[in-house]
């Protein structure tokens, strides 16, 4: 056992020993092991091909984006960037076309920049251990022990949504998760759930049972391969998080300015969409006339809506015109691209 592991295992005391704990961890693992053979989803694309690159990709996509929607983009991704190298090798504009659709551009950044990182300082080759992961772009905790486990099923605590959910509800830790002693005790379980090999399959087998057993809102108990062991007593109230902040709501003002058949854009500056094509703002010009579409979009603990308004007036420094025939080739954000095309029928609609 190493260190790391032993002091994690050492300090599990949720009302139980810590050799209690272990020798319950031993138990479930093998129940939970043999229901995911028969029950686990081998078919999910990055778990097929399984390469450290297909890994790096895919953890990228799922951190904020669901299974569902990263299955074709995924396959997208391989076909046109099918190695690290060719990554490394692409465009910042052709990286966040691919991207477009799955949100949160900054990963996309950060996912071309650590692959020109592992070509400069690792060779091509993504590491194997937890330091050098942690230095590259984009790469925290979670996304480090993923690639550990599920690239090179190296020994890794796997801590994502859904095993947090599931060891919360395993060990019953009824502290908020998102509390100093609940991130505590949720470590400590993970220390003593994760065992120093297989942690590929046993990763795995805990994603697959949050996501189809020990669901959120409604888990099947029944038929849940760890329940001999499981310390939960109302599994269905677990984990607890500290009361939500509330979201606030923002009304911003954008231009759509249409001269000889183009639409003119700005390419943003903005950290959250830095080199992507929006409408531009309208700035602290009044709107003169009734907007042309509105659209209402969430970002952080915001929700925002965007009002459209026609200008006619002088073009503000730093747009650029596009056909509308050019637009689906550009990097667009998600938010904009819909504003763009309702505008487009709105119009049409008069
Ligand atoms: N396999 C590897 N990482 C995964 C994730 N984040 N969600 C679902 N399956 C995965």
């Amino acid at each position: 056992m190493d260190k790391k592991r032993a002091a994690l295992t050492k300090t599990t005391k949720i009302g139980q020993t810590a050799v209690q704990t272990e020798q319950l961890a031993k138990t479930a693992r093998r129940a939970l092991i043999s229901w995911h053979a028969r029950a686990g989803r081998h078919d999910l694309p990055w778990r097929r091909k399984n390469t450290p690159y297909a890994v790096l990709v895919s953890e990228f996509m799922l951190q904020q984006t669901t299974v569902a929607t990263v299955i074709p983009r995924f396959a997208d991704w391989m076909k046109r960037f099918p190695s690290l190298p060719a990554l490394a090798a692409a465009s910042e504009q052709e990286v966040l076309s691919a991207w477009e659709g799955l949100g949160y551009y900054s990963r996309a950044r950060r996912l071309h920049s650590t692959a020109k990182t592992i070509m400069e300082r690792h060779g091509g080759i993504v590491p194997d251990t937890e330091g050098p992961l942690l230095a590259l772009p984009g790469i925290g905790a979670y996304t480090a022990a993923a690639i550990l486990a599920f690239a090179h099923d190296r020994s890794a605590v796997v801590l994502d949504t859904n095993i947090i959910r599931v060891l919360a509800r395993w060990g019953n830790v009824t502290v908020p998760i998102d509390t100093a002693p609940g991130k505590k005790a949720i470590v400590n379980l993970g220390g003593s759930f994760f065992p120093e090999t297989g942690c590929r399959g046993i990763a795995s087998a805990l994603m697959d049972l949050g996501a189809m057993v020990c669901t959120s809102g409604n888990p099947d108990c029944n038929s849940c391969p760890m329940k001999s062991t499981c310390s939960a007593t109302a599994p269905e109230t677990l984990p607890k998080k500290s009361p939500r902040r509330v979201t606030t709501k923002l009304t911003e003002h954008r231009a759509w300015i249409e001269r000889g058949q183009k639409l003119h854009l700005q390419q943003s500056e903005g950290p959250r969409w830095r080199g992507l094509w929006i409408l531009p703002e309208l700035g602290a010009a009044k709107p003169t006339s009734r907007w042309i579409t509105d659209l209402t979009y969430p970002i952080t603990r915001y929700r925002i809506t965007m009002k459209v308004f026609p200008v006619k007036g002088a073009l503000p420094g730093n747009l650029r015109g596009f056909r509308r025939a050019e637009l689906p080739g550009l990097p667009i954000p998600s938010p904009h691209r819909k504003a763009i095309e309702k505008a487009f029928r709105a119009i049409a609609e008069g």
